[in-house]
């Protein structure tokens, strides 16, 4: 069964946590969609993930619709999410407009996400009278690396904790469909989870949210080097994709690979005849 924003809000209501993973391309949103996860985010991480970037700042309308289009194409049931990239939304509440439409008409999504509490509230009211479904992003938002100067946990002080709650539920006024908070202490997600009717997808965000998202690579095991703390593996698929490799190039080296199982036949008679002819 499809899942919908409809879907999102009655697992909120009746306890069952929302999961969410990125994907970024058709092969691998067909497997998660397989698994049964209820929404795919095809996130501007993509940015870091698949194109090698410093962080997600440099993605375009045109990559996020040309991933989007691709795992929209792989996936049956899960609801699928398109990240509006770092300024296609925060000039003007039109161009906000315009971009959301792409998101869905040529990516084929089924909502958008964007990042930022009150000062988006005008684009999230605006996409959401278009009809396009909006998922809020509030916390850890990494498209805000340069003003928060670096990628740092948000909202510990009273201050900034009382203004996350505030965008939270500014941008629930507004229309968004549910929020994704990222990278903020537990507690603080619990109230802001309390308060809301629409649900919350935890990212670093502790297990009282309504769901939890997390980035394929990660979680699977296939980014290298430094991961956040809140970062789970739950399979190494690295480890066994370098095995495989190296086992290919040595196998293809010592000519194991192809062996008769990975080869064509043909009538030996019409080998005879061709090396006759080429006499
Ligand atoms: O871009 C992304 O993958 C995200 C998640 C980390 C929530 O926004």
């Amino acid at each position: 069964m499809k899942n919908t924003v409809s879907t999102l809000l009655q697992q909120k209501q009746s306890g069952d946590k929302i999961t969410m993973l990125t994907a970024y391309d058709y092969t691998t949103a067909k497997i998660i969609d397989e698994c049964g996860v209820n929404s795919i985010l095809v996130g501007d991480s993509l940015g870091m993930v698949m194109l090698g970037y410093e962080n997600t700042l440099p993605v375009t309308m045109e990559d996020m619709i040309h991933h989007t289009a691709a795992v929209a194409r792989g996936v049956e049931n899960a609801f699928v999410v398109a990240d509006m990239p770092f300024m296609s939304y925060q000039v003007s509440v039109r161009e906000a407009v315009i971009n959301a439409g792409r998101l869905i008409k040529e990516g084929s999504a089924n909502a958008v996400k964007l990042e930022g509490g009150a000062e988006v509230c005008e684009q999230i009211e605006a996409i959401v009278n278009a009809s396009i479904p909006v998922v809020a992003h509030l916390g850890l938002t990494p498209q805000s690396v340069n003003a928060f100067g670096g990628f740092k946990v948000q909202g510990k002080t009273f201050e900034k904790a009382r203004k996350l709650i505030d965008d939270a539920l500014k941008i629930q006024q507004a229309g968004a469909c549910a929020v994704v908070l990222e990278g903020i202490p537990a507690k603080l997600a619990d109230i802001i989870t309390k308060k809301l009717f629409i649900p919350t997808i935890g990212i670093g965000a502790g297990n009282g949210c309504d769901g939890q998202v997390l980035v394929y690579q990660d979680m699977l095991g296939l980014t290298t080097g430094h991961t956040a703390k809140f970062v789970k593996r739950f399979a190494d698929l690295g480890d066994m994709m370098r095995k495989g490799i190296n086992d290919y190039i040595t196998e293809t080296k010592n000519t194991a690979f192809p062996s008769e199982e990975h080869t064509y036949a043909i009538d030996d008679d019409i080998i005879n005849k061709l090396l006759e002819d080429n006499e």
